[in-house]
């Protein structure tokens, strides 16, 4: 089916204290979609992102995967379930190489992770998908250095090759591009596109950069203080007035981008 929902929130609802950082929201993901979050600091995104992958429960709602209700499942759960979350770059180990860091993420989701002998006898399988995803993500000339010794663009490539490794369905990148030089992102950008494209995952991606949001979103929600401003491709998005008043306008102005 085209158009089949991999990924559902009703109602979603986080409270910290008096806060309400994420409010009711209710969203539907294509899969094999790429549908990115948007909206100024504080909206809620990665609260959001966090209630979805299990890493804090809600206060109230649902979260739907095909259907089937996660709620209150916590992260290891919806790893196995096959909902990738990005790593913080804490969870890189810095004096394992490349190679090993991914064949470690693969490993930690492999069917016999917790039993070491069968673990043993599976390590070339691990090996075999490391080596895969080195090469998806472009790091083969770095696979044998320590992560360390890798350049900031090089590491949030290693980060993607991380949550790709135990080959999930459906990837939630928060800010994938961060802290990177400008003119690297596109090439991140494109990497993901084409991990999107070519493996059929759908992609959920919270990203600042308007230019990179339009060129490769299939969908776009707003928020705005915690609550769901609007939603469309990315033509709707760049044409909605609202859209345009609470936020998209005053961020054109600040980086001179036309849209
Ligand atoms: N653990 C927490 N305890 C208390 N308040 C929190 C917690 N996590 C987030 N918040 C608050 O919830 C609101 C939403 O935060 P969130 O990090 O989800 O926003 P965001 O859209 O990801 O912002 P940014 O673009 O800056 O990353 C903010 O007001 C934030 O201060
Ligand atoms: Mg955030």
């Amino acid at each position: 089916m085209a158009d089949s929902i991999i990924l559902e929130t009703q109602n979603l609802r986080r409270e910290f204290g008096a806060l309400v950082a994420v409010e009711d929201v209710s969203l539907r993901v294509k899969a094999g979609s790429l549908h990115s979050i948007i909206g100024p600091n504080g909206a809620g995104k990665t609260t959001f992102f966090n209630l979805l992958s299990g890493n804090i429960p809600p206060t109230a709602g649902r979260v739907l995967l095909r259907g089937k209700d996660i709620t209150n499942l916590p992260l290891h759960k919806t790893a196995h379930l096959g909902i990738g979350r990005s790593f913080q770059i804490t969870n890189i180990f810095p004096n394992l190489t490349v190679l090993e860091n991914i064949r470690l993420a693969a490993q930690a989701l492999g069917k016999d992770s917790f039993r070491l002998f069968r673990s043993y006898r599976a390590f070339p399988r691990y090996e075999a998908r490391a080596w895969e995803v080195i090469e998806q993500v472009g790091l083969v000339n770095e696979a044998l250095l320590p992560a360390r010794t890798l350049p900031h663009g090089a590491q949030r490539k290693l980060e993607l090759g991380m949550i790709l490794a135990p080959d999930p369905e459906i990837l939630l990148l928060d800010e994938p591009t961060a802290g990177m030089a400008s003119e690297q992102e596109p090439e991140l950008m494109a990497l993901i596109q084409r991990i999107q494209e070519a493996g059929h995952k759908t992609v959920m991606l919270v990203e600042h950069n308007m230019n990179v949001v339009m060129s490769v979103s299939d969908t776009i929600t707003v928020m705005h203080h915690g609550a769901v401003l609007a939603e469309g491709t990315p033509a709707e998005i760049s044409a909605n007035e609202t859209v345009q008043t609470a936020y998209l306008g005053h961020l054109y102005e600040d980086t001179a981008v036309t849209p």
